[in-house]
């Protein structure tokens, strides 16, 4: 896949797991990957990585939640780069798992601030780029978690719920723009995120899922470049399982 020659990418929780991931497989495939995320360390380990295999990146500290910090890496990005072409909004946080009865509001608050509000707000800014470049493709990270429910887990449910609802309000809006908008719901995959789910659900999982396994953080990086690049091209606004068969059931 050799679309990404000259692209600029931007992807958001870039410094690990699937968008660490997802950074190194566009910047084989040409891109220039500005790799962003509240985490410094990682962050620079993603862009060292990258370098070190002959490709390009940079890293900004941002987090999704804080709007001035949005607004403002976007600009200094697209001050330095003339244009954002692929955007990648991943940042995610797991949220604590407690019945809703029992869930404080700043709790709920803080999920849906980084999961959701900071898709809303990763958009809101880069599709003021996009539109002037005539040109976006963008991915936003959902989850399972936002086609069923989830026992003990309702603020994740809920903001991967509405991710899906914010890119296909964004696919209606932008496609006569050339922007395509689309989403991934990852089944579980082996990252840092799934360490505070409690082992019985996992295992349950396991036990039901056609494919026995979780997934891999390539295999979700290889379904966003897939939707990211011109093989996908009449595709905009759809939410893409990547969960071993598990909606299925
Ligand atoms: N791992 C799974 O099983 C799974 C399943 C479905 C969906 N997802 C989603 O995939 C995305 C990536 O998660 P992951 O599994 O790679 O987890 P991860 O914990 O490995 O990576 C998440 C990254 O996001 C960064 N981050 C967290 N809060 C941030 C913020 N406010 N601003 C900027 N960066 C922030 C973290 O520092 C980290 O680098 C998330 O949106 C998650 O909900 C994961």
């Amino acid at each position: 896949m050799s679309d990404f020659n000259k692209k600029i990418a931007f992807v958001t929780g870039g410094g690990d797991g699937i968008g660490r991931a997802t950074s190194v497989a566009l910047s084989a495939c040409g891109a220039k990957v500005i790799v962003t995320d509240i985490n410094e360390k990682m962050g620079k380990q993603t862009v060292d990585q990258i370098k070190s295999m002959g490709n390009e990146a940079s890293f900004f500290k941002m987090d999704v939640s804080v709007e001035t910090e949005v607004k403002s890496i976007t600009e200094i990005v697209v001050e330095e780069n003339k244009k954002i072409d692929l955007a990648i909004n991943n940042a995610g946080v797991g949220g604590d798992f407690e019945s809703i009865h029992k869930t404080d509001l700043s709790d709920w608050n803080s999920t849906l601030n980084i999961n959701l509000n900071g898709v809303f707000l990763c958009m809101k800014y880069q599709i003021k780029y996009m539109l002037r470049n005539r040109f976006g493709r963008i991915v936003n990270v959902s989850s399972m978690a936002g086609l069923k429910g989830v026992g003990g887990g309702a603020s994740y449910s809920a903001s991967k719920h509405g991710v899906i609802g914010l890119t296909k309000s964004a696919a209606i809006e932008y496609g006569d723009h050339n922007i395509r908008v689309n989403s991934v719901c990852p089944g579980f995959i082996d990252t840092k995120l799934i360490q505070n789910v409690p082992k019985n659900v996992i295992d349950f999982n396991m036990k039901i899922n056609p494919m026995k396994r979780i997934g891999k953080t390539k295999e979700v990086a290889d379904s966003i470049l897939w939707l990211l690049s011109e093989k996908s091209s009449f595709v905009n606004g759809h939410s893409i399982s990547i969960d071993g068969g598990y909606g299925s059931l």
